[in-house]
């Protein structure tokens, strides 16, 4: 018999009472130590039987019970425990082991979440460094220069500090998108909903974003020509969703390329903003880590590109700040769709 209840101990402890207390009363009867009737000695015997059995019972319940109650007491977080909760049934075995599996999955998956946090921290942490590295490099290198000599130097003097200032300025820009990115991760931030022409503001969008495409050639262009679109949402946060996406479209662009922004409605409800170009594109992988931040596909093309990775990131936090959804698709050589949807006024 394998002891797997409590009942199976109980039992077996109580017989090898009982064993023990008949051979040794029946020795002590052989041996004339005392004298006993076969009546009392069997009665002796079945009493012992009982009273052990109902002690053994009640001990090994008790034992058991307290430190299933303190186990429990761990996994569920409570002072407070329902009877129930810790007795021997068969059915309250059951909810423990079942209880106890659950919390061992919990806590897997906390160690497993804070083990991807700390590492999440850690990259971060090395990319944001990084990212100071360069220009604070670059800032030091026109100092000295200036202070060896380069300030008497007319010919230079006013071309390092300008110089100098761009890299403040990319410091300055950088500690900006992670202050908005800071506040969006820690809920600080309040959405202006307010409603507003989306036709209007992809045309202030291209408006601002113009020279830049001119230096690449590249055509920005509406497809068809909505009569106004009214939409529902913050038009500060999604001027800069659409500026980083367009921004990106260009950058990320080839020459005499396009960049379109089409809008179709989703549903009742919603419309969808799209940004099409068709420039370098980039592979499936890319995809999923887009919006972490300081996540760039070609570490070395983007340098001179400019960017820091934190656009697509801000992007992200903006459409699910509105709760909206936000998509990409895209193709290496081919080009790249990114899409968003807002609520419609
Ligand atoms: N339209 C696009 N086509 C191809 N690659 C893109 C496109 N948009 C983004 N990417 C890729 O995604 C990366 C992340 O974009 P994101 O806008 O977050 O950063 P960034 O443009 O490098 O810098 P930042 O926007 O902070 O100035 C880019 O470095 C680029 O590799
Ligand atoms: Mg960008």
């Amino acid at each position: 018999m394998q002891l797997t209840k409590p009942i199976h101990i109980t039992a077996v402890g109580s017989s090898i009472l009982v064993g023990l207390v008949a051979i040794i009363l029946c020795i002590l009867k052989w041996t004339h130590t005392i004298e006993l009737s076969w009546v009392v000695l069997i009665g002796i015997v079945l009493g012992t039987g009982v009273i052990s059995l109902i002690l053994f019972a009640y001990l090994i319940n008790r034992f058991v019970s307290r430190k299933i109650k303190f186990i429990y007491s761990i996994i569920t977080n409570r002072q407070e425990l329902d009877a129930n909760d810790f007795s021997l049934s068969e059915e309250a075995m059951g909810k423990l082991t079942q209880d106890t599996a659950n919390w061992a999955k919990i806590q897997k998956k906390q160690i497993k979440d804070l083990k991807k946090q700390a590492a999440f921290r850690k990259e971060f942490l090395g990319n944001l460094a990084h990212e100071l590295k360069t220009p604070v490099f670059s800032i030091q290198g026109y100092i000295l220069t200036l202070l060896e000599g380069g300030l008497e130097d007319e010919r230079v003097n006013r071309d390092f500090l300008v110089r100098a200032l761009s890299g403040v300025d990319r410091i300055s820009n950088l500690l900006d998108d992670l202050d908005e990115i800071a506040r969006f991760e820690t809920d600080r931030f309040n959405l202006k909903i307010q409603k507003f022409d989306m036709v209007q503001l992809v045309r202030e969008v291209f408006e601002e974003l113009e020279s830049k495409a001119n230096k690449k050639a590249i055509k920005l262009e509406f497809k068809r020509h909505y009569e106004p679109m009214f939409v529902m949402g913050d038009k500060k946060r999604l001027t800069q969703v659409l500026v980083n996406l367009v921004s990106n479209s260009i950058s990320y662009g080839v020459n005499d390329g396009k960049t379109t922004i089409a809008t179709s409605p989703v549903d009742k409800k919603t419309i969808r903003v799209e940004v099409i170009d068709n420039g370098v594109g980039m592979s499936e992988e890319h995809i999923p880590r887009l919006f972490e931040r300081f996540y760039r596909v070609d570490k070395s093309r983007e340098r001179h590109v400019g960017g820091s990775g934190l656009g697509l990131a801000i992007v992200k936090h903006v459409i699910e700040a509105h709760k909206q959804s936000l998509d990409v698709k895209s193709t290496e050589g081919v080009g790249s769709t990114f899409s968003f949807t807002v609520e419609r006024a």
